[in-house]
């Protein structure tokens, strides 16, 4: 039984991104209009486990509706048990098969199981019997250029009871260098009937527009674009509703980043990380470098905050 994929808001969703799309960011971009907010990969064993720094990426804002989990994992009975786990504080349940991480991919998770894509069709099958809320995937084309796999996978996942698929158009291999293959993100959307979700190398509104209109996706993910840049969907959703949108003002994207960084000390967030966001918000900027450097010897936050505000 395929479990219905929930009527999103704006086809650009946020892409998951280790390290980048904590709760108080993903909050940021949902309020900016992503149709979607996916927490950062969790490994499923950890979970088990009931790792602590894993429950600490499991929280949610209250705007994130729908919200999705992503889990990875490749010891199917942790997979399914993470999934019930967490089932009640999310809409959704993704499974990463596209993590090209050398530590991910030695333990046969993430990309690594684009090699037997029985296996991936068997954890989706096992998910839908044990799990209520609908269970989605996100895959690479496949492990390289001559072994692309991404249709059959689509196919036997979507016969296993996948609400959705997301393709990232590279190959493991690619890393995230190279471009993106949209012609096989194409092939996959016409071959199955369940949403496709596109992602890869979308940075802009028009590369937005002409990803949408070339390869007829249903939904799109960003994840570089929206690093240091949640106003992103905030223009994509101005297009979506009137076909034109404005520049996205200094004020506006500075005021970005401190409505993160409120939301980032409420939610405990480390310094580390918010400095790296700092970071990615002074990219572009004038005199940006001068201000990396400075904020690479920030200790609090309060000197984060104190530094973008000289700007
Ligand atoms: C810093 C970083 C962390 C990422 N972490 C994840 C992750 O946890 N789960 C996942 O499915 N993809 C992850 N990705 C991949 C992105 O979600 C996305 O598939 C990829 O970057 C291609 O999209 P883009 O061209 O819009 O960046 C990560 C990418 C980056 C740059």
């Amino acid at each position: 039984m395929t479990r219905k994929f929930p009527a999103l808001s704006s086809k650009a969703l946020l892409s998951p991104m280790a390290g980048v799309t904590d709760v108080a960011f993903r909050a940021v971009a949902k309020s900016a209009g992503a149709g979607l907010t996916c927490t950062e990969f969790v490994s499923a064993t950890a979970l088990v486990r009931a790792s602590e720094k894993t429950q600490h990426l499991l929280e949610v804002h209250p705007s994130e509706t729908p919200v999705a989990v992503q889990l990875f994992g490749s010891n199917i009975a942790d997979v399914i048990d993470a999934a019930r786990q967490v089932q009640d504080s999310f809409d959704i349940i993704d499974i990463n098969c596209g993590c090209p991480a050398y530590k991910v991919i030695k333990t046969g998770a993430g990309s690594e199981l684009l090699k037997d894509p029985q296996k991936i069709a068997h954890i989706v099958n096992e998910l839908v019997s044990h799990v209520t809320k609908p269970v989605t995937v996100k895959i690479r084309i496949g492990i390289e250029e001559s072994q692309l796999n991404a249709v059959e996978v689509a196919k036997l996942v979507e016969q296993a009871g996948a609400s959705a698929i997301a393709v990232h158009g590279r190959t493991q291999s690619q890393g995230y260098s190279g471009k993106a293959d949209w012609s096989v993100i194409s092939q996959v959307k016409q071959a199955v009937n369940i949403p496709v979700i596109g992602n890869g190398d979308v940075f802009t509104v028009a590369d937005f527009a002409q990803r949408i209109e070339q390869s007829g996706v249903d939904y799109i993910l960003i994840a570089r674009g929206a690093i240091g840049n949640p106003l992103v969907f905030r223009q994509i959703v101005e297009f979506e509703k009137t076909g034109t949108f404005s520049p996205i003002s200094s004020q506006e994207h500075f005021e970005s980043f401190f409505s993160y960084l409120s939301l980032a000390k409420h939610y405990d967030i480390p310094v580390s990380v918010i400095k790296n966001q700092a970071m990615y918000w002074t990219k572009g900027v004038v005199g940006g470098s001068k201000i990396r450097q400075q904020l690479a010897s920030a200790k609090t936050i309060e000197d984060c905050e104190k530094i973008i505000r000289t700007i």
